[in-house]
């Protein structure tokens, strides 16, 4: 039997290189050894856009595709919608009640995001009920397919922990044994920093999108932010200072073009407008195959549906029987 993972992302649209690098590649290369379990996270997508639902079910599609065309392989790997599986919302109610108020008010990563929001206007400003059970929700997802481990990137490891703490918990009061307490699970690529040099992210326009065309990516990487101190093209530059253009340069070329590109930027021989230009082809290169297979989900989206449906029916089926053994554990009639 192999062992289980789960993870998911909000379903926010379209994802950008920060997610290929950061989750998917993990999770490509995860689905061959693991039970793989990937769902779109669109309840949690609702915890802070619950008024901006408009594109949520073309939002919802558009992560698939990414997934899809990043290698996520329906075949082996269980796709599914949070929303299509409500035993989710159930096992939320049984998590809920015994996840102490304080836990959650003390989760790191839900006070940042309770912070971005009350910087908002209007009604949408407030930090609500929905907003603070977060982490209960995403133990939720966790532990309703009872996980041993949890494919995230860095930022979700605060709300993996109280997850931990949550299964912990709840098999000390039960008398069980009946929960794995998950661990994340990293990978070692180094994270991707936006084109402005802050973290990459939809809402700071920095980000360069899985589904840019060519010439999108290559106009945005001009835009890369790049020694401050060079003025001219052959003054010497410093790569170690080059914000964001040289750590672009390590994370997607080879050793020995790197060292290549450090030397001539060093010796002056190498302009940024042209460093960057070869950067971005080389980006678009490696993008290439993945695009195509975009297109191809695009031009095709009863196939997406298809395998989004029966996916979600896959899930459903294993949930009902962890959630039926878990109501049994709790004494529910
Ligand atoms: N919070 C995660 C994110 O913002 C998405 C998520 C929801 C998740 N539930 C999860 C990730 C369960 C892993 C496991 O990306
Ligand atoms: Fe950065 Fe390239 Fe300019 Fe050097 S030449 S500073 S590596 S963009």
């Amino acid at each position: 039997m192999k062992e289980r993972i789960v993870s998911g992302m909000r379903s926010t649209g379209k994802l950008h290189l920060g997610h290929y690098l950061g989750v998917i590649q993990n999770w490509v290369k995860l689905q061959n050894e693991y039970d793989s379990y990937f769902f779109v996270a669109d309840w949690h997508a609702l915890t802070t856009k619950y008024d901006k639902t408009e594109n949520l079910r073309q939002d919802v599609k558009d992560v698939v595709i990414d997934w899809l065309a990043c290698g996520i392989n329906p075949e082996i790997s269980t796709i599914y919608v949070q929303s299509l599986v409500p035993e989710t919302a159930e096992l939320n109610i049984y998590l809920s009640m015994v996840t102490p108020q304080n836990w959650v008010e003390r989760d790191p990563t839900l006070k940042d995001m309770a912070k971005i929001l009350r910087t908002k206007e209007g009604a949408n400003s407030e930090v609500s009920y929905g907003l603070m059970g977060y982490p209960v929700l995403m133990s939720s997802d966790i532990m309703l397919f009872n996980a041993s481990a949890v494919p995230v990137g860095i930022d979700q490891v605060a709300h993996i922990e109280i997850t931990r703490d949550i299964a912990r918990r709840f098999n000390n009061i039960y008398k069980t044994q009946f929960f794995n307490e998950p661990k994340p699970l990293l990978n070692n690529c180094s994270l991707i920093c936006g084109l402005d040099g802050n973290k990459m992210g939809k809402s700071f326009k920095n980000d360069i999108k899985i589904s840019d065309s060519e010439e999108e990516t290559a106009k945005k990487v001009m835009t890369a932010i790049t020694d401050r101190s060079r003025m001219r093209k052959d003054d010497p530059g410093h790569p170690d200072e080059c914000e964001v253009a040289f750590k672009y340069w390590k994370i997607f070329a080879d050793e020995s073009t790197v060292q290549n590109v450090r030397c001539e930027c060093e010796k002056g021989l190498r302009g940024c407008a042209d460093c960057k230009k070869q950067l971005g082809a080389l980006i678009n290169e490696k993008f290439a195959p993945i695009r195509e297979k975009r297109k191809y989900y695009e031009s095709n989206p009863a196939e997406v549906e298809k395998i989004i449906k029966e996916g979600s029916e896959k899930a459903c089926i294993q949930a009902q029987k962890n959630l039926k053994q878990i109501k049994e554990i709790i004494g529910m009639y």
